[in-house]
């Protein structure tokens, strides 16, 4: 049967059919559609998407002769309707891993929503509480609720498979875009600087998708770039990217100055910023991300901008929202340029 459906990458399938859904803009009657790289959604008439969630066209679809459940909250057939609500609609996919914030009171009951998720998933091995990063590493506390097997795992995204560790070594399957479109930006021989690289999702997806001349991947956590050495040893073009394990601040002493430098260290990165500032060649530019309050949207480019050196050298190209990070603050990605200096 033909109707109005999304396309997206495999990579942001899940992603994308958590959000539909939730929107109620996914159809229940039709079976989603797979095909190599690509997941085609099918949409409610009412569905409004916007351009950048996907590709708007066409298909035929089959029906969804058995739909079965709908959501993996409906697996827990003894819940009462409040404890299933109390739970998140949404959970993360990193390979075989599923990962889910778990609300403090129904942490008693974590196996059972571990056993749900892990029948709901297709392909699921283990399922985690996830208590967020922390620490200068940005480490993910986890816990065990369900399955087996290690943490470590590869996780595919933008036509690449990452070697994960998720209590080793940062990863979030939450920007995948920011890592295609980054990529998209840097230029045929381009020299490139990934600071805070973790697994290396920018340098690598840049090393693939671009020719750069050379991407220099940083970070001070061992296990991170031990990670980022196989995921690059496993692809020729893994050879242009010169992971190193240091220091943001003593790699930027006397570094030379480059065509592109990504700084993903949103806490943190601001007390880098003049340095990082210095590393950007004349006509470079800069991908800055930084969780910024609300209320200071509006300034912040301007405060960044002085930061940098000012606005004689310095003009913001283009700012947009990646995530809401709490009630009151956003995930904000910034990309500056050099004009001069
Ligand atoms: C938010 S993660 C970003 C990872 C990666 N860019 C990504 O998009 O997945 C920040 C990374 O910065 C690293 N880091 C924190 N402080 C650092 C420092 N002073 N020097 C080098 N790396 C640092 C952490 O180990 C962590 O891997």
């Amino acid at each position: 049967m033909k109707s109005r459906a999304l396309r997206v990458p495999r990579s942001e399938g899940e992603r994308a059919r958590q959000r539909l859904r939730d929107a109620r803009a996914l159809r229940g009657d039709l079976k989603i559609l797979e095909e190599g790289e690509w997941i085609f959604l099918p949409l409610t008439d009412e569905a409004s998407v916007a351009p950048e969630e996907g590709t708007l066209l066409e298909r035929d679809f089959a029906l969804a002769a058995d739909r079965g459940p709908q959501d993996y909250r409906d697996l827990l057939t003894t819940w009462s309707v409040e404890d299933r609500e109390a739970l998140p609609r949404s959970y993360d996919v990193i390979g075989e891993i599923v990962l889910l914030r778990l609300p403090t009171s129904l942490a008693p009951r974590g196996r059972e929503v571990g056993e749900a998720l892990l029948r709901f998933v297709p392909g699921a091995r283990l399922v985690g509480a996830d208590f967020g990063v922390h620490g200068p590493e940005r480490r993910r506390e986890v816990l065990r609720l369900a399955g087996s097997g290690p943490w470590r795992t590869r996780h595919r995204e933008n036509g690449l498979e990452f070697e994960v560790d998720l209590e080793r070594a940062y990863f979030s399957p939450r920007l995948a875009r920011e890592h295609a479109r980054v990529a998209a930006e840097v230029d045929v021989g381009n020299r490139v600087y990934d600071l805070c690289c973790g697994v290396g999702p920018f340098a690598l997806t840049i090393a693939h998708v671009a020719q750069p001349a050379r991407v220099v991947a940083v970070d001070s956590n061992p296990w991170a770039i031990e990670l980022l050495r196989l995921t690059a040893a496993r692809y020729a073009f893994g050879g242009r990217v010169e992971p190193l394990k240091v220091e943001v601040e003593r790699f930027l002493d006397g570094a030379e100055r480059v065509d592109r430098v990504i700084l993903n260290l949103p806490h943190e990165g601001i007390k880098y910023l003049p340095s990082v500032g210095n590393a950007v060649s004349t006509g470079g530019r800069l991908f800055f991300y930084e969780v910024t309050d609300r209320a200071e949207e509006g300034s912040r480019p301007a405060s960044l901008v002085e930061r940098l050196g000012g606005s004689a050298a310095w003009r913001l190209r283009e700012r947009h929202v990646v995530h809401p990070y709490s009630p009151a603050a956003d995930l904000v990605a910034y990309t500056f340029e050099r004009s001069s200096g």
